[in-house]
């Protein structure tokens, strides 16, 4: 589904990523991302998803090299991204804001989207007045319209008590199991991650330091070292 190599991404004198290969099978299982703060993470994320153009490296997304392809375009061809802080327009209703995003992409099979995401409830209410959680499901129902391949969501769980962002990863693992899609998540709660994803990438300093199950992550040293020594 999402091939990444040698991929380096650099904000002017400040390098990013360096040297990032990673691969992500589309086969029904969530696939987590972790590491400090500045690790960068969200910048993957922008660089796979065209936010960002990689200084070096290549982007292939179902076997096309799609370095250069436009945010638009990879979002027409199935990649949705979700950012860590919330997207939504204050001011539209929870189905104005799910109605524009599918008129957008020529989509209008929203019901789907509602019923997974546990909207129905809030659709007439402004974005700016509901609870926290629900707009973050909001963010993730955004990202689920047009029938994705390949979700990419940066801390869907921000600001979440651990207990709502370890239900929201069970959600998500079903969806993408139940779909058969593939998602990366970045996420700042390793114990939802070890909990629901099949597959776990550390970044530190802008480098990959390992992919693995969660077992094996669990269980890597320099893991251990350089990150879950502190955090977990
Ligand atoms: N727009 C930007 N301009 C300059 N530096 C940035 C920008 N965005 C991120 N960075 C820097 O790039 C590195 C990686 O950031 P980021 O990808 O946001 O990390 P993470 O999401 O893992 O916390 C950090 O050192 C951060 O300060
Ligand atoms: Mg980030």
């Amino acid at each position: 589904m999402l091939k990444i190599e040698n991929l380096s991404v650099s904000y002017g004198s400040v390098r990013a990523l360096s040297d990032v290969d990673l691969e992500v099978l589309g086969d029904g299982i969530l696939h987590g991302v972790i590491g400090p703060n500045g690790a960068g993470k969200s910048t993957l994320l922008d660089a796979v998803c065209g936010r960002r153009r990689p200084a070096a490296g290549t982007v292939r997304y179902r076997n096309e090299d799609i370095t250069r392809r436009s945010v638009a375009w990879r979002r027409r061809q199935g990649m949705a991204r979700s950012f860590q802080r919330t997207s939504v327009f204050q001011d539209l209703t929870v189905h104005e804001q799910l109605h524009l995003v599918a008129q957008h992409l020529g989509d209008n099979r929203l019901d789907d989207v509602i019923e997974v995401m546990d909207l129905a409830g809030y659709l007439h209410q402004k974005a700016g007045r509901i609870a926290y959680g629900v707009q973050r499901r909001v963010d993730v129902a955004l990202a689920l319209i047009g029938r994705p391949h390949l979700l990419l969501l940066d801390e869907p769980g921000a600001g979440l008590s651990a207990a709502e962002t370890l239900h929201l990863f069970e959600h998500l693992r079903d969806l993408v199991r139940e779909r058969k899609i593939a998602a990366v998540v970045v996420e700042h709660d390793v114990d939802a991650v070890f909990a629901c994803c099949g597959k776990v990438t550390v970044l530190d300093l802008g480098r990959h330091l390992a992919t693995g199950t969660p077992q094996e992550i669990r269980a890597d040293h320099r893991v251990v070292a350089a990150y879950l020594g502190t955090a977990a």
